[in-house]
């Protein structure tokens, strides 16, 4: 059983900073402070989440939303929920609703093949390379960055998210 059924969108407030910040250093070897976060949302960006019954977040992802564009800053999902299509819905829920009228943009490692099956399943296309952009995570080697871009809904063409299986 999933727990996407009883999951609810919220905002990122500053009441939710201490378990955002558990489920970013369970998710990720480059995890946010606390610090981080904080410093982001009082930038102006915008920090949403999936939680379950309890409040306890399962997913979340940070915005920056400039006028008409959307930057995904970074996204994760709790390592135990994963492939339960929480990211999916994060995301799917975001396009679909307040943002459906955005450009989006993202970056992501070369190396993140879950990341960019989940971006391109969403209607995001590559749009770019940046050489060396991020510093190795298990070698000195850096690596690549990607650019990915989706465009508006009312202008995709097959990748309305709505149509994906399981939304
Ligand atoms: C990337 C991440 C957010 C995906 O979250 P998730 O909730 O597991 O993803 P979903 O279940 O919604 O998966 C949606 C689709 O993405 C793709 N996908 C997700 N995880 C995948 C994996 N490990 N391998 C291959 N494809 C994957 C699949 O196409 C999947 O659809 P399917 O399950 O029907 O095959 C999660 O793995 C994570 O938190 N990773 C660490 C942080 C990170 O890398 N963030 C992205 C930085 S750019």
């Amino acid at each position: 059983m999933t727990a996407r059924n009883s999951l609810n969108l919220r905002p990122v407030d500053p009441a939710s900073l201490d378990a955002v910040a558990a489920l970013e250093a369970s998710a990720s070897p480059e995890a946010w402070t606390r610090k981080a976060l904080s410093d982001s949302l009082n930038a102006g960006h915008r920090g949403f989440m999936l939680c379950n019954d309890e409040g306890q977040p399962l997913a979340h992802c940070m915005l920056s939303v400039v006028l008409d564009e959307c930057e995904l800053l970074i996204i994760a999902v709790v390592p135990e929920h994963r492939r339960q299509g929480l990211a999916r819905t994060l995301l799917t829920q975001l396009i679909q609703g307040e943002f459906a009228q955005h450009q989006w943009f993202l970056e992501v490692r070369a190396s993140n093949s879950a990341a960019r099956e989940l971006y391109q399943k969403l209607g995001f296309e590559s749009c770019g390379l940046r050489r060396a952009y991020y510093p190795g995570l298990n070698s000195p080697q850096r690596e690549d960055a990607i650019l990915m871009r989706r465009l508006p809904t009312m202008h995709t063409k097959g990748s309305d998210p709505s149509a994906y299986a399981g939304v």
